[in-house]
């Protein structure tokens, strides 16, 4: 299995956001989305979003269901709340292992 990749550098490795954004993004999906995907996002009543559950679906349709959700599920729509480079970014990170919040 590969180690993840320290926080500090998966953060500077994405230039776009802001450090307090992407504490923020950090926070909002082990709260919001764990609370559905389980707190390590290994899964409960949300599907897993480990690396190994997402690395051969397309990225786009994975943005896809974070922004519209998946109707006729319990997945929401987080569109007024996540933008699709947001989402995009959760997605990437989700497929490399997501990182731990940091205080
Ligand atoms: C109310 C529960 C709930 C919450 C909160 C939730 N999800 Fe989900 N999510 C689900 C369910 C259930 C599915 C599976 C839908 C299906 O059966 O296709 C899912 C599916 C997904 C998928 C597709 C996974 C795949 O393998 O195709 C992604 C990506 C995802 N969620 C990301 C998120 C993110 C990111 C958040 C937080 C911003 C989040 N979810 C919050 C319930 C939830």
């Amino acid at each position: 299995m590969k180690t993840a990749l320290p926080v500090a550098l998966a953060i500077a490795a994405f230039g776009a956001h802001a450090a307090s954004d992407t504490r923020e993004l950090v926070r909002l999906v082990r709260q919001d989305c764990g609370s559905c995907h389980g707190m390590q996002l290994t899964g409960g009543l949300g599907t897993p979003l480990t690396p190994q559950a997402l690395r051969d679906k397309p990225v786009d349709s994975l943005v896809a269901t974070v922004v519209n959700g998946r109707p006729g599920t319990a997945m929401p729509p987080w569109k007024t709340i996540i933008s699709e480079q947001d989402a995009e970014w959760i997605v990437q990170r989700l497929i490399e292992g997501f990182p731990e919040e940091t205080r």
